[in-house]
C-alpha cells in the first residue's frame, strides 16, 4: 500500500524535504509520496486531524509550528519532551507521536565519534528553536556549551534549561570574546546572513582549529561562514543538518535504514549543486 508523508509549515514553498525523501523512495523503489502543505495558524488542529484521517503515515513540522503542534499530539518521545518542540510526527496504532530529530540530526551531521567533543567547548550563536535543539544535543555529548544571543535573557533561559537537564551551559550576549580562541565548535543558528548581510562581529581572532557550522544553506555560504573559512577554519553550511534530521525522521517512520546517499543527492540537486 502506498504511504503518504508531508511537511507542514507557513510558508512552506521553500522546503526541500520533499526532494530529499522522494529521492529516497525512488532509490529504494518504495511506493510513497511526500507533499508540502501550507497551513494557516488558525487551521493547525484541523490540518493535523485531516492528515490523520487521510491516512498519512507521518509528517514533518517546520516554522512556525514546532511548538504549537504539541497540544494536538497524543505522545512525545523523550527527545521531543526535552527540547520542547516537534519536527517529526508519526501515526502509530491510531496515536500521533511527536519526535524531534533536529538536535540528533545536527550531531549526526558532524560525522564524529560519540566522545570526540567530550569536555570541549561549543559556542552556539542564537537562542531560538534551532539553537535549543542543538544546545541539548551538544550538552548531551558532554560539551561545555556557551549560548550567545542578542537578547541576553533568552540565552540565559536556554542555558538554565540545558543545565536543569544535567548539561554544562552558560548564556551571554552576542559578541566576540575569548571564546573565539578556545571553542572547538561554533554553530551559527541566527537568521543573520540569510540576506547576505555581515555578522555583527568579526571572527578575526578565531582559532583555525575551530570547526564552524552555519545552519543556513541558502545562500550556500553566508558572510559569517566565508569569514570562518578565510580564517582557516573548517566551515560547513546547514545542508548536513537538514539531511540528517531527514535521515532520522526516515528511520523513525520506516523503522529501517535510510538511503542517505540518495537523499543527499536529492537535496544537492534541489539546490542546484
Ligand atoms: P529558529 O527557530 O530558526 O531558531 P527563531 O526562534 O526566530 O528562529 O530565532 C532566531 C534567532 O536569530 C534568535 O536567536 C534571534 O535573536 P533574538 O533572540 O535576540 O531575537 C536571532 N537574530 C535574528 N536577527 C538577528 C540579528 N539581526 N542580530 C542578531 N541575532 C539575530
Amino acid at each position: 500500500m502506498e504511504k503518504h508523508f508531508a511537511v507542514i509549515g507557513h510558508p512552506i514553498a521553500h522546503s526541500l524535504s520533499p526532494d530529499m525523501h522522494e529521492a529516497g523512495y525512488a532509490a529504494l523503489g518504495l511506493a510513497a509520496d511526500y507533499e508540502r502543505f501550507c497551513v494557516l495558524p488558525e487551521r493547525l488542529g484541523e490540518a493535523v486531524r485531516g492528515l490523520k484521517t487521510l491516512g498519512f503515515t507521518g509528517w514533518n513540522v517546520t516554522i512556525p509550528y514546532k511548538v504549537a503542534i504539541i497540544p494536538y499530539l497524543d505522545e512525545l518521545t523523550a527527545e521531543a519532551e526535552k527540547i520542547g518542540a516537534v519536527n517529526t510526527v508519526k501515526v502509530r496504532g491510531g496515536k500521533l507521536i511527536g519526535n524531534n530529530t533536529d538536535g540528533s540530526g545536527f550531531w549526526q551531521s558532524l560525522q564524529c565519534r560519540a566522545d570526540d567533543y567530550k569536555g570541549k567547548e561549543a559556542v552556539i550563536l542564537g537562542a531560538g528553536g534551532a539553537a535549543r535543539a542543538i544546545a541539548f544535543a551538544l550538552a548531551g555529548k558532554g560539551m561545555k556549551v556557551q549560548i550567545l544571543n542578542r537578547t541576553v535573557h533568552k540565552a540565559l533561559d536556554l542555558a538554565a534549561a540545558v543545565k536543569s537537564s544535567g548539561g554544562d551551559a552558560e548564556g551571554k550576549g552576542l559578541e566576540a570574546g575569548d571564546w573565539l580562541k578556545s571553542a572547538a565548535l561554533v554553530v551559527q543558528t541566527t537568521s543573520v546572513g540569510l540576506k547576505g548581510e555581515d555578522y555583527p562581529f568579526s571572527l578575526q581572532e578565531i582559532s583555525p582549529q575551530t570547526r564552524v557550522v552555519d545552519i543556513i544553506f541558502n545562500p550556500w555560504e553566508t558572510p559569517f561562514l566565508r569569514d570562518a573559512r578565510v580564517q582557516g577554519c573548517t566551515a560547513e553550511n546547514g545542508l548536513g543538518m537538514l539531511l540528517y534530521q531527514g535521515v532520522l525522521a526516515w528511520e523513525f517512520w520506516w523503522e529501517s535504514a535510510a538511503p542517505v546517499e540518495a537523499m543527499k543527492r536529492g537535496l544537492l540537486q534541489a539546490v542546484g549543486r
